[in-house]
């Protein structure tokens, strides 16, 4: 019989994906969320899997959970990661984020769990020196997000020293996109990231998205991003979970696209998908936007064989956009 996993924040955006792929590969999934988040609507009609509404800072809870289910090993979504909360609000970050995981780490251990699947990010990176950005390039972060998430690297790199505690830890660039088959999709409320928001802009849902800055050393002197596909993100985490379960040691891969597109690029392909008029609107530049965030995803490729499937811009915004219409 396949392992079973626990997956945290499987109701969210980028864990509901993975959830889709778990099953589609044939693994048992648990779902532990809090739902301050996640949608119950989608586990309930899209993934039909167990899902216990719960946190991971319950340590009664978790030990529970390890005793009631035999899981095998745990993907780590659950975290809050708005980059400008996380500033106003470090307290509320650190405790989701850091104590939260490593109560979470706790528990796994007390069970014998010891495999573990997480989600880090760019953001650990803070500036790049670099570009594209390979996975030992310093990690800086200019915000508490990044430090969280940087912090549950370092604990997760002495785990397995102290404790042979074997994880793979995937830092994600820009999660963009939707299943292909439009069973799933990106809902946040608030909505921060760019191709929803210009969606929400082609809807009608928004007067408008907005440019900031427009005086960037780059091409068109807009910010460029590396939008990965959520379907690649997904697989990537199936890939990982299997070199753990055979065995491989603890290891950091970039998961991103390799190409990096503009936000005009975006408004601009968004504008084709949907045909729609989509406002722009140029403004000041944010502080802490670097002009350029691309990473290079060289070591998922080669060592688990990862191969993105839709990494042209035009197939992320068109899934994107077949779920917004479904959704909203
Ligand atoms: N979206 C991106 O582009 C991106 C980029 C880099 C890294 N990440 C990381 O990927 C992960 C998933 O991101 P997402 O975009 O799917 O976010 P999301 O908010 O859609 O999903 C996170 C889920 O975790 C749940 N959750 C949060 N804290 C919890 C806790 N303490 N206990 C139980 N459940 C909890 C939320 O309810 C939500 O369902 C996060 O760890 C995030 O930091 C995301």
């Amino acid at each position: 019989m396949k392992p079973t996993i626990l997956v945290t924040g499987g109701a969210g955006y980028i864990g509901s994906h993975a959830v889709l792929a778990l099953k589609q590969a044939g693994y048992r999934v648990v779902i532990l969320d809090n739902l301050v988040y996640g949608h119950q609507d989608l586990v309930e009609k899209v993934l039909q899997v167990e899902l216990i509404v719960g946190d991971t800072i319950d340590r009664p809870l978790l030990d529970r959970l390890f005793a009631s289910h035999k899981i095998d090993a745990v993907m780590h979504f659950a975290a809050y990661a708005y980059v400008g909360e996380s500033v106003e609000e470090p307290a509320k970050y650190y405790h989701n984020n850091v104590v939260g995981t490593l109560t979470l780490l706790e528990a796994m251990l007390a069970a014998g769990v010891k495999k573990f699947v997480f989600s880090s990010t760019c953001a650990t990176y803070g500036v790049p020196k670099t570009v594209p950005i390979p996975e030992d390039h310093p990690q800086e972060p200019i915000n508490p997000y990044g430090a969280t998430k940087l912090m549950v690297e370092r604990m997760l790199a002495d785990f397995d020293l102290a404790y042979d505690f074997k994880s793979v830890c995937f830092r994600y660039f820009n999660a963009a996109g939707a299943d292909p088959q439009g069973l799933l999709g990106e809902d946040h409320s608030p909505e921060t990231h760019l191709i929803p928001l210009v969606l929400m802009a082609a809807l009608g849902k928004r007067d408008s998205v907005s440019i900031y800055g427009t005086d960037y050393p780059t091409p068109d002197g807009t910010c460029i991003r590396d939008y990965i596909h959520v379907t690649d993100l997904a697989e990537a985490h199936i890939l990982g979970l299997e070199y753990l379960l055979q065995g491989g040691d603890t290891t950091i891969f970039n998961l991103g696209n390799g190409n990096g597109f503009s936000v005009k690029e975006v408004i601009d392909t968004a504008r084709e998908v949907t045909g729609k008029e989509i406002k722009a609107v140029e403004t000041d530049r944010r502080p802490g936007d670097p002009p350029m965030l691309v990473g290079s995803s060289d070591r998922a490729r080669q060592i688990l064989g990862w191969n993105p499937q839709y990494a042209n811009l035009k197939d992320i915004v068109t899934h994107a956009w077949h779920w917004h219409q479904k959704r909203h």
